[in-house]
């Protein structure tokens, strides 16, 4: 049986009113490259924010615009491999305003509810699932990176500087759940996607 892969990609959007939103610098390339790449080793299924790229062919295409979009796409779908590589935003305004909010009468003040932790949400459930996070940093990757793995019951964490965003390539670190760090070189995110996913699949889905 072919594995069903899962993959996320791109930033959320967290709408303060109807034409305003928070998001961030995620460009999706990194998940894109990785669902072209995984289409040789099964089903692949892309959940995927507001990007400009467009789906690979061969993939079964899910948009989505906030968090809370992506993680009911997510969560109800079932899949063997989950490779999270989505800017998910980690907060959002706890109210949209159904009309503009106005400059007169605005106090400046925007108040913040947390959003669903999609990867942590499957960490806990997980059972023969492989799991695997990115994490882009400015600041003590690998330090930040395992705990995240860790408090993320995941498999396999793939960690970042956060200037590969909205970059051609990538030079990441790939923290394994038994304690293997391997560093790989920059090359291209094509290159990455395939080199991650070679690993992923010696890896294997747990028994
Ligand atoms: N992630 C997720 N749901 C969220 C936030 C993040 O599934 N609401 C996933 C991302 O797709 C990524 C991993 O969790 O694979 C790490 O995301 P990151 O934002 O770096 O981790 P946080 O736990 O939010 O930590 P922090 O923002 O404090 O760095």
């Amino acid at each position: 049986m072919k594995p069903r892969f899962l993959i996320t990609a791109g930033p959320t959007r967290e709408f303060l009113d109807p034409i305003r939103f928070i998001s961030n610098r995620s460009s999706g390339k990194m998940g894109y490259a990785l669902a072209r790449a995984a289409r040789r080793h099964g089903n692949v299924t892309l959940v995927s924010g507001p990007v400009a790229l467009k789906p690979p062919p061969g993939v079964t295409f899910v948009p989505v615009t906030t968090a809370q979009e992506m993680a009911e796409a997510v969560l109800s779908h079932e899949a063997d491999i989950v490779i999270m590589t989505a800017a998910v935003c980690d907060f959002r305004p706890r109210r949209m305003a159904v009309r503009k909010i106005k400059k007169t009468g605005f106090d400046g003040l925007l108040e913040l509810v947390p959003t669903v932790d999609i990867l942590a949400t499957l960490g806990k459930r997980k059972r023969h699932q492989l799991l695997v996070g990115f994490a882009a940093e400015t600041d003590a990757l690998e330090a930040n990176a395992l705990d995240k793995l860790r408090r993320k019951n995941l498999d396999l964490i793939v960690a970042n500087d956060a200037r590969a965003m909205e970059a051609d390539t990538n030079r990441v670190t790939l923290l394994y759940r038994d304690g293997r760090v391997e560093r790989l070189p920059e090359m291209s995110k094509a290159r990455v996607a395939r080199e991650i996913l070679r690993r992923v699949n010696a890896l294997g889905v747990a028994p």
